[in-house]
């Protein structure tokens, strides 16, 4: 199978695995045994593994001789009075057929392994991704970031605190035929203290909570510090020369601090350059109403907790970080969730250069394909009325540019073959006039702004005469 960034992934197909047939039975790209699966195992599948059914003992093995024997042995069905059961769930998440533990009762257990969840997909989508030498997942739980990494990295480490995640990350690399995810148990950056990376990905628990009960929530504070900044600092350190690291963090808004002043110190602490994305902030009392779950949780408990650290708010983002020179750090609001390859703006926002107005009048830029815009004309009762046009790309970090009505033609103008300079040139030839100094100070700091927001590429530029 020949992956998007280039190389072969690492998927083999051994049958003689009962645990890897279990996952080539999905039919979710790989070849089976036999070709696509015959509707009754799917049906047999789905009951068991997704909908967490019993079927007649004897159904299994319709699949294939002796399945049920082999996926008893490998602690994946066993015997209930009403039939056979499945011990873990399956999704079936960005073309990877992965386990996890079964939904919890109302006590959840302390080291439950959960399925990849929405702040998994965001760290997914706003990773870079590209083919690289070592990657590393911190924090992995049932593997999905991982195993998504071993399609472009030639060795992947996949670390957690707990055990069970790190039996369910290995049982996941044999479902999906990938033979380069490496498993160490630890604590956060100590298993790999030393070492370097050119990924790191950490979807951690990130929660800022009182408590220490849960380890996919509950991330202790050390040495002061929140596990944000800790993976923030850690992070750093392990980030090989152009390596980049994603990491989802949650962090505290103190009275009269702008909202992204802490992560944005801790970028400017690392050495990297840094990109912070703000997606959102909660009140004390909002952030424990969505967090404080656990049939032990005190939502008071929880508030007095965040005011008594000096918490106006709680806010919530990414953090991706690049070893690279000159240092950059950037911040941005995500305007919308990240989708497709959001990997690809963040790259650009870290690379874009530092443009100077001569060096924006001089580049050839266009906007990154495809997007969407929203229109520059409103009709509604009082009339036609302008306002900025929002512009929104398919591969998204969730960074919107926004263009002024104003300066829309001009923009318009600007496909990768005219300088900046020949559109402002063009209207203004067009449209006699128009074009007012102030005019073209706005088009070159929209330019500006979006390269920046890595929503323009700038394109190669022409050296002024
Ligand atoms: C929110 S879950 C995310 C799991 C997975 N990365 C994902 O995106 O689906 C957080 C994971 O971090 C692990 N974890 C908690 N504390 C940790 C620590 N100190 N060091 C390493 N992993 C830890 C938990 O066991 C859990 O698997």
């Amino acid at each position: 199978m020949r992956s998007v960034y280039g190389r072969f992934v690492v998927r083999r197909a051994d049958f003689d695995d009962p645990v890897h047939r279990l996952g080539a039975l999905w039919d979710v790209g790989r070849p089976t045994r036999s070709g696509v699966s015959p509707a009754p195992t799917i049906h047999t599948l789905r009951r068991l593994f997704i909908e967490g059914g019993t079927v007649e003992s004897g159904e299994v093995d319709e699949i294939e001789p002796d399945f049920e024997d082999s996926l008893r042995d490998e602690g994946l069905l066993e015997q209930v009075p009403t039939g056979v059961r499945a011990t873990v769930r399956i999704s079936l998440w960005r073309g990877l057929v992965i386990a996890h533990d079964r939904p919890p009762g109302v006590q959840i257990p302390r080291d439950i392994v959960l399925r990849p969840s929405p702040t998994t997909r965001t760290v997914a989508t706003l990773t870079v991704r590209r083919r690289c030498r070592r990657a590393l997942d911190v924090g992995t739980g049932c593997g999905a970031l991982a195993l998504l990494a071993a399609a472009h990295a030639d060795e992947v480490i996949a670390t957690d605190v707990n055990p069970r995640a790190l039996w369910f990350t290995e049982l996941n690399a044999r479902i999906n035929g990938i033979e380069n995810v490496r498993c160490v148990e630890g604590d956060l950056f100590e298993p790999v203290s030393g070492e370097s990376f050119d990924l790191v990905m950490g979807n951690l628990p990130f929660v800022q909570s009182p408590d220490t009960e849960f380890l996919f929530r509950d991330g202790a504070r050390r040495e002061g510090r929140d596990i944000s900044e800790t993976a923030v600092v850690a992070s750093a350190d392990a980030l090989a020369p152009d390596g980049f690291a994603t990491l989802l963090v949650n962090w505290l808004v103190i009275d009269g601090e702008a909202p992204t002043a802490a992560p944005l110190s801790w970028v400017r602490a690392s050495g990297c350059s840094g990109l912070v994305l703000f997606h959102s902030v909660q009140s004390p009392r909002t952030y424990a109403t969505n967090w404080a779950h656990g049939p032990d949780d005190d939502v008071d408990e929880w508030v007095e907790y965040l005011r008594s650290r000096g918490a106006v708010s709680v806010a919530n983002g990414a953090i991706i970080l690049h070893r690279s020179k000159p240092r950059k750090v950037r911040s941005a609001k995500m305007s919308v969730s990240p989708s497709g390859e959001g990997g690809r703006q963040v790259e650009r926002v870290l690379r874009a250069p530092s443009l100077d107005d001569e060096a924006v009048r001089s580049s050839r830029p266009k906007i990154v394909m495809p997007y969407t815009s929203t229109s520059r004309v409103r009709h509604d009762a009082d009339g036609r009325t302008l306002r900025p046009i929002e512009i929104h790309l398919a591969d998204t970090a969730g960074i919107a540019g926004v263009v002024q009505p104003v300066v829309a033609e001009v923009i318009d103008r600007l496909d990768g073959v005219l300088t900046v300079g020949e559109a402002i040139a063009a209207q203004r030839t067009a449209s006699p006039g128009t074009v007012s100094p102030e005019l073209e100070a706005a088009v070159v700091s929209t330019v500006r702004a979006l390269v920046v927001a890595g929503i323009m590429e700038p394109g190669e530029s022409t050296p002024s005469a």
